[in-house]
């Protein structure tokens, strides 16, 4: 069963080729890409954040597999806390890449959404049979407990939309920057490098039941590669004009990466 429900008055919605629709009558068009404006008010995010050559320059680095640690550490938690069948949300979910890989490797029925028109399309454009909607993370248009498995990947943390979509039992997992995280780069970019604090997102009801790490080593050999890197991380916005010299002067960069994945679950209501 779906498990959108109408942004306006929360009715179920139905399906048609162009369109879904709920009893009240509110439309909402399917884009010729596959995905839909659930956006109930105020304008998408795509005046903040990733601009259109940002999102392709970060689906393209993605795409090339540097982050598949991460992406297969997520999977392996898709597998172990889900199954078949399942209703599996990627929150937040950029353009696509994570729900695009565990839809090659799990048979599950995966959704998708992010505030960012720009980002949404990119994810519709991947054909991979998850649907994908645009919507804010602060207003979720899904049905209350209809959520098997959730993940949460770099994006707002927001506890009680967590709560209110997921299952009784159901599992969300979120990551932040281990340690080590891209530490190279940061080598590169300041004179003194700070190491990740690795601090879980504050939570009051979620229960955390299992942490995993994820660690591997990036070899970049490209401009372009770095560049890219570089602009999907929070550095692009505050980096001392010395540093992005050196950095524009790099023709090959090493960096780890690290993660810590925190996985949570809502308790069952008796
Ligand atoms: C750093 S990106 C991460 C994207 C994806 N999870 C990934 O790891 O590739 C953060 C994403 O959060 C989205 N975002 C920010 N605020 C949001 C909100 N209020 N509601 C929904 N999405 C939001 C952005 O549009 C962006 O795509
Ligand atoms: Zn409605």
């Amino acid at each position: 069963m779906n498990i959108l429900k109408c942004p306006v008055c929360g009715g179920e919605l139905n399906a048609e080729p162009r369109r879904l629709f709920c009893e009240n009558n509110h439309s909402f068009d399917i884009a010729k890409e596959g995905y839909v404006n659930l956006l109930r008010s105020g304008k998408s995010g795509d005046s903040k954040g990733d601009n259109k050559e940002m999102a392709r320059s970060r689906r393209d680095f993605l795409n090339k597999g540097w982050y598949s640690p991460l992406a297969e550490a997520i999977c392996g938690c898709a597998e172990k806390y889900s199954k078949d069948g399942d209703a599996v949300l990627d929150i937040c979910c950029g353009e696509g890449y994570y729900t695009d890989y565990l839809t090659k490797r799990l048979s599950r029925s995966f959704y998708g959404f992010d505030i960012s028109k720009n980002m949404v399309r990119l994810a519709a454009k991947r054909k991979c049979g998850a649907e994908f909607f645009v919507a804010n993370i602060a207003s979720v248009p899904v049905r209350n407990n209809s959520v098997d498995f959730a993940f949460h990947l770099f994006a707002p943390f927001h506890e009680a939309e967590f709560l209110r979509v997921l299952k009784d039992n159901g599992v969300i997992i979120t990551a932040v920057p281990g340690k080590n995280h891209l530490f190279g780069l940061k080598n590169v970019l300041y004179s003194e490098p700070y190491y990740n604090d690795e601090k879980p997102p504050q939570t009051s009801s979620l229960l955390l039941t299992d942490t995993v790490r994820v660690k591997s080593e990036l070899k970049l050999s490209t401009k372009e590669d770095i560049s890219a890197l570089f602009q999907m991380t929070p550095y692009y916005y505050h980096t001392p004009s010395e540093g992005m010299k050196r950095l524009e002067a790099l023709e090959k960069l090493s960096t780890e990466i690290e993660f810590v994945l925190f996985v949570y679950k809502k308790a069952a209501v008796n």
